[in-house]
């Protein structure tokens, strides 16, 4: 497979992924207990996109949703039990999906190594494998999270941004998990993958006032929107989605940015990205189509930080030996 070539130099993002917030993270982590763990992986990845190349998407998100929650710990995979309702059932994660592609590939994995690899590790790997699969770019994950005892909805609720975010709200939630305005602008370009349920932006297309008024979103390409109110047809029409960057939603490219500058950008906080100095100026020069490479190589970056917040490393948590509940 191509890997394409970055602006940061490979050598940059090996320091990067090395220098984490926690030193104990390292490229080489399971080089004598599970050296084949990137390339089954890998392997298993192929095969999965192969067959349903729309999963790219939900599992980077579930990457994205693991990790803003009690950060990157695996904790988005955990059943909810009979005292305990776990992340996956709070309300922004009910339309996650990808926990049968983690499972099948963590089985693989207990099989080559059992007890070794972390769930939260394997969900990083296949975040970043998913990305490559899509024609994006390629990153060295540092690897040795744990994954964590603890899941909560209510938990998820509070710390997971909204798609109604505005710029302040949205760079206050990254601040607190170490993530900039760079990385926030950065990072919604994951939103060239995947779709959308017609829930998470009706209210644009329905009820911009917040009253049942039917007006549009005055944010919102009139024309666009237009279209968008064919296939969702009402402001709960739960059971349509909507390509999130149409016509390229299951390759990784920079047209979302180009959907953004010409308010198409789905979400509110896709929008919002239009009324920050810092994130307008960023979505204007990567929607020209001249600076592919540098997103590439600033997503990486990006993902790097994302893919270090708040890990769990050596005795704490645990490496469960199935990623939907506790050994
Ligand atoms: C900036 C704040 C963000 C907000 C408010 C947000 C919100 C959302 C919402 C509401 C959806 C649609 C869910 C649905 O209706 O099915 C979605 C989808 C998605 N998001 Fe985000 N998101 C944000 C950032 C991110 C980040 C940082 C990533 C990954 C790095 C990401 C990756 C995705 C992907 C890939 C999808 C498509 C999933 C699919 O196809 O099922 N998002 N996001």
């Amino acid at each position: 497979m191509a890997i394409r070539s970055f602006v940061l130099p490979l050598s940059t993002l090996l320091l990067l992924a090395a220098c984490s917030a926690v030193a104990q993270l390292d490229i080489g982590y399971y080089g004598k207990s599970c050296p084949d763990v990137e390339a089954i992986v890998r392997q298993e990845m192929v095969k999965i996109i192969s067959a349903a190349p729309s999963l790219a998407g939900p599992l980077l998100r579930l990457h994205f949703h693991d990790c803003f929650v009690r950060g990157c710990d695996a904790s988005v995979l955990l059943d909810s039990t009979k005292g305990n309702t776990a992340e996956r059932d709070a309300k922004p994660n009910k339309s996650l999906r990808g926990f049968g592609s983690v499972e099948r590939v963590k089985a693989k994995l207990e099989a080559a190594c059992p007890g070794v690899v972390s769930c939260a590790d394997v969900l990083t790997l296949m975040a970043r494998d998913a990305v490559v699969l899509a024609k994006g770019p390629f990153w060295p994950v540092a690897l040795g999270r744990r994954d964590g005892r603890v899941s909560d909805a209510a938990e998820a609720s509070r710390e997971l941004p909204p798609s109604f975010g505005d710029v302040p709200l949205l760079a206050k939630i990254f601040a607190s998990k170490g993530l900039d305005r760079k990385d926030l602008v950065v990072l919604s370009g994951a939103h060239t993958l995947g779709t959308a349920h017609c829930p998470s932006f009706a209210d644009r297309l329905y009820n911009s006032t917040g009253g049942k008024d039917g007006l549009v979103d005055p944010s919102l390409d009139g024309e666009y929107a237009d279209k968008l109110r064919l296939n969702c047809k009402s402001l709960d029409d739960a059971g349509r989605v909507s390509e999130m960057d149409p016509g390229s939603y299951k390759t990784f490219d920079t047209s979302y940015y180009r959907h953004v500058a010409k308010r198409r950008g789905l979400f509110r906080s896709d929008a919002a990205l239009l009324t920050d100095d810092t994130t307008r100026e960023y979505v204007r020069r990567v929607a020209t189509g001249k600076f592919d490479d540098e997103f590439f190589g600033d997503f990486s970056e990006s993902m790097i930080k994302m893919g270090n917040v708040g890990v769990l490393t050596g005795a704490e948590g645990e490496i469960r030996n199935k990623c939907y509940v506790l050994n």
